[in-house]
C-alpha cells in the first residue's frame, strides 16, 4: 500500500486529479470507478479544470459509480445520479451511454439487477481505476461494517451512523433512504488500481484502522490491505491517528527514487 500524506483537502484533490488525469491520458478507453460524497468533489473540480485547460479527453472512457440510494429517482436532488451530473459529467465529454450508476428505483428482483451491474463491469473489461472515499465507520461504497469481504453488487441496509451522516441531505426523516444498491467489497477489490481519499479529523480513526488495523469485516476499508495496488491520499487531519507516518514518507521517497511509475 502507498500512503501519500498531504497537507489539506486542496492538496489531496490535486494529487488525486494528477493521477486520474495521467491514467486517462495513458489509457483513453479507461474504465473508471467513481464515488460520490464531499471528499471527491475537489478531485472532480480539478478534472473539469484540466479538461477545459488541457483538453483532457473522456470521450472513450467508461464509468461505473459505486452506489445509489434505494428509492431515490435519478432526478432527485440528493440522488447520486444528480450529484455526478452536477459535479462532473455535465462538464466533461464522457458519453452518456458509457456512464453507469446503479438505479435506485429498481424494485422486485434486486439480485438480477445487481448481477446485471456486475456483468456490465466485466463486459467493459473491469475497472482500471477505482476512486473511493471512506465513511467514519470505515465503509467503502455502502459496504457497512460486517459486510462480507467477498461481497458483490447488492442491496445493502444502511447503518445507523451512515443514516445519521446523510440525514441533513433529506428534508424529512421519512425521505431518508434506509438502503442502497452498492458495489461489493469483492467488486472493489477486483479493480486494477484503487485510490482512497480521506480528509478531516472525523476520518482519522477509520483511516488508521483501515491501514494499520487487522483485516476485518468490521472495517470494510481494511479489506484494501489485500489489494495489490492501492494508494491512500490523506490530509494531515485524517492521518492524525496513523502510527507510522514517518515510514510512509520514507516509502514514498524510495518509491519516487526507484519505481516512480507507481506514483504516476
Ligand atoms: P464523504 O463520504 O466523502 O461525504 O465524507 C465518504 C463516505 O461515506 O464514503
Amino acid at each position: 500500500m502507498l500512503v501519500v500524506l498531504k497537507r489539506d483537502y486542496e492538496e489531496v484533490s490535486r494529487e488525486a486529479a494528477r493521477i486520474v488525469a495521467g491514467a486517462v491520458r495513458s489509457k483513453p478507453e479507461i474504465v473508471l470507478g467513481l464515488a460520490t460524497g464531499s471528499t471527491p468533489l475537489g478531485l472532480y473540480k480539478e478534472l473539469i479544470a484540466v479538461h477545459r485547460a488541457e483538453n483532457l479527453d473522456f470521450s472513450r472512457a467508461t464509468s461505473f459509480n459505486l452506489d445509489e440510494y434505494l428509492g431515490i429517482a435519478p432526478s432527485h436532488p440528493q440522488s447520486y445520479h444528480h450529484f455526478m451530473h452536477q459535479n462532473l459529467f455535465s462538464h466533461v465529454n464522457m458519453p452518456r451511454e458509457r456512464i453507469h450508476i446503479p438505479d435506485g428505483t429498481v424494485s422486485g428482483d434486486y439480485d438480477a439487477y445487481c448481477a446485471g451491474y456486475e456483468q456490465a463491469i466485466s463486459s467493459a473489461g473491469g475497472i482500471d481505476l477505482q476512486i473511493l472515499g471512506i465513511g467514519r465507520n470505515g465503509h467503502i461504497g455502502f459496504n457497512e461494517p460486517t459486510s462480507s469481504l467477498a461481497s458483490r453488487t447488492r442491496l445493502k441496509a444502511l447503518s445507523r451512523e451512515t443514516i445519521e451522516d446523510s440525514r441533513h441531505l433529506f428534508a424529512t426523516e421519512s425521505e431518508m433512504p434506509k438502503c442502497a444498491i452498492t458495489m461489493g467489497i469483492g467488486t472493489i477489490l477486483d479493480s486494477r488500481r484503487v485510490l482512497l481519499l480521506a480528509c478531516g479529523r472525523s476520518k482519522a480513526a477509520a483511516v488508521a484502522k483501515a491501514i494499520e488495523g487487522p483485516i476485518t469485516s468490521s472495517v470494510s476499508a481494511s479489506a484494501l490491505q489485500m489489494h495489490r495496488d492501492v494508494t491512500f491520499i490523506i490530509d494531515e487531519e485524517a492521518a492524525y491517528s496513523l502510527k507510522q507516518r514517518d515510514y510512509y514518507r520514507h516509502v514514498l521517497e524510495m518509491t519516487q527514487l526507484f519505481t516512480p511509475e507507481r506514483l504516476s
